[in-house]
């Protein structure tokens, strides 16, 4: 080989290396772009799935106590009727107001047989230190309860035809005969 033909291969050869260190340097560059470019839209696709999940397994109603806080604003063309129905708050058990009438027809009729005289060790109507005790230990509810079911002597519901309120009556009436408080 000349001289000549030497140097044109040098020459050739750099030009072909300095040229394929542009295009690897190209490449380098154009991946860097496009992983960035698909690394966002994978996140975006996580981030889309992850949200689809979490509305997939979300609870399908939500129980809202009013008056609180985290109670969520109810917008009423939202709501299907009958579900809303099932999401009002129970309204407390309804009971008639204490009627002393009623219960002194009740103690008089049944109750007074044993109580107004002590019969069998029972607490005499009017006697607050017989009838203290009792209420202390066991509250009106008690009181009612052991009525209901009879205790010692006293038959169930203290052999009078009366329903349970009734019977509650009647005990709220000795408990208040007796001088004490009672709150129902
Ligand atoms: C046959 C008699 C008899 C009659 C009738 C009767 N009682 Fe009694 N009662 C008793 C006796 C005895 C006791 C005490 C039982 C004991 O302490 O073991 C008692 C206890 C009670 C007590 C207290 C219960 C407790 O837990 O300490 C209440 C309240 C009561 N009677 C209400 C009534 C009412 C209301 C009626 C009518 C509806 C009634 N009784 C009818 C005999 C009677």
């Amino acid at each position: 080989m000349s001289k000549t033909q030497d140097q044109t291969f040098v020459n050739t050869f750099i030009g072909i290396i300095i040229l394929l260190a542009l295009i690897a340097l190209a490449l380098a560059g154009l991946s860097q772009y496009t992983g960035g470019t698909l690394g966002h839209v994978a996140e975006q696709r996580a981030e889309h799935e992850r949200e689809r999940v979490l509305q997939a397994i979300a609870p399908v109603g939500q129980v809202a106590i009013a008056g609180r806080d985290e109670a969520p604003d109810v917008v009423e063309d939202d709501v299907d009727p009958e579900v809303a129905e099932v999401e009002e708050p129970a309204e407390p058990e309804e009971r008639p107001a204490f009627d002393a009438e009623v219960a002194q027809q009740i103690n008089q009729a049944a109750c007074m047989a044993c109580h107004a005289t002590g019969v069998a060790g029972s607490p005499v109507t009017g006697e607050e230190g017989e009838w203290a005790p009792r209420f202390e230990e066991r509250g009106l509810d008690g009181l009612v309860n052991n009525v209901i079911s009879g205790m010692g002597a006293m038959p169930p519901r203290g052999g009078a035809d009366a329903d349970d309120t009734e019977l509650r009556w009647v005990v709220i009436w000795m408990l208040e005969e007796a001088g004490l408080a009672v709150d129902y």
